[in-house]
């Protein structure tokens, strides 16, 4: 079974591609620049070049697919170690980013002759903007800030693949714990060197998911043929932030009691520091209703398994 995974070069997405590829699915991973970004991929992947924003050049691999996981988007916080302003710009790049490929989807899938059955689309747990105290299933409505707005346009990009009766599951991933890069890095990295602790109040709600159960869990929509419409992609324990630290620092025989204050975190980045001092109880209720068990459920041993595959 051939399956294209756009943004496939990514953190989720190389996983993704290597587990599919061991299950005996014809991988193809859409890339920018495939050469740059030299993923050591096994055999069975297959890396394409496309322009991140129209059907040129891929299009026609839709055709006779069986699914496509629709990844792709430029990284909310940026590449490097010190998040990435929001400026109006970026803001702007992130969503365009998001967009573009939605589109293109819907294009190579219209005009595809033998259509793919299923398409998995990207969105995030920042869907339902943040809250202290309430908790959030997939039919909480969508919150009213940046991230939430730029989720509601991402999962609409591709809502006309619907009307041509192919079933979309929507992947609302929570934080990943992936310790190679992105958001766990930079959370991870002051109590490496003795500095850390909770990040303003610490109250702020942290929901992640284990990498592990990431692919599993998309696997699992992948192939679940009544899996349709949004799935909380989200541990079923989500924790506060000063849990975290506490737990952070306990794993790694660190302290954790030196916090930083919201204001410093505000001025040194900016708007993207809400990604940090804000967040969100989100549960995975539709996921565990269709039967999903996950692996890693507390987040205790989910984070001491990351950081020792990295160690
Ligand atoms: N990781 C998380 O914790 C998390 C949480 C919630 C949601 N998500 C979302 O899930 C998706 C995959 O996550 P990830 O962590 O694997 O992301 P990632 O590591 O940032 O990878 C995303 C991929 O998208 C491609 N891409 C980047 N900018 C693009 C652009 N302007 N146009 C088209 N393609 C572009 C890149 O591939 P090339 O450079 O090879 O083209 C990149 O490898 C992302 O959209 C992300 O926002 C991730």
């Amino acid at each position: 079974m051939k399956v294209i995974i756009l943004g496939g070069t990514g953190m989720i997405g190389r996983r993704l591609a290597r587990n599919l590829a061991a299950a005996g699915y014809e991988t193809i991973v859409l890339s920018r620049s495939p050469k740059t970004r030299r993923v050591n991929f096994p055999s069975g992947v297959k890396l394409r070049k496309w322009d991140g924003v129209t059907t040129k050049g891929w299009g026609q691999l839709v055709d006779g697919a069986e699914a496509i996981i629709n990844l792709a988007g430029e990284n909310l916080a940026g590449e490097k170690f010190i998040p990435k302003r929001w400026t109006a710009k970026r803001k702007q790049y992130l969503v365009e980013s998001r967009i573009l490929p939605g589109k293109a989807i819907f294009q190579a899938i219209q005009a595809a002759a033998s259509r793919p059955s299923v398409l998995i689309q990207s969105s995030a747990i920042g869907y339902y903007g943040t809250s202290l105290e309430q908790v959030f299933t997939e039919a909480s409505p969508p919150g009213h800030d940046f991230l939430a707005r730029l989720c509601v346009d991402w999962e609409a990009s591709t809502k006309d693949i619907e009307d041509l009766g192919i079933r979309r599951a929507i992947i609302r991933t929570a934080s990943v714990l992936d310790p190679s890069g992105g958001a766990l890095n930079r959370l991870i990295f002051p109590f490496r060197v003795f500095v850390g602790g909770r990040l303003g109040s610490g109250e702020q709600w942290f929901p992640w998911i284990h990498p592990g159960d990431e692919v599993r869990a998309i696997r699992f929509l992948l192939e679940n043929t009544e899996a349709r419409g949004p799935f909380n992609l989200c541990s079923p324990n989500p924790i506060r932030n000063a849990m975290f630290a506490r737990i952070a620092g306990r794993i790694l025989r660190r302290p954790s009691v030196f916090p930083v204050p919201a204001f410093l975190l505000k001025a040194a980045l900016g708007e993207v520091a809400s990604v940090a001092l804000e967040g969100q109880r989100a549960i995975p209720k539709r996921l565990e209703n269709l039967g999903f068990t996950f692996n890693y459920p507390d987040f205790e041993p989910a984070l001491k398994d990351v950081l020792n595959e990295n160690a």
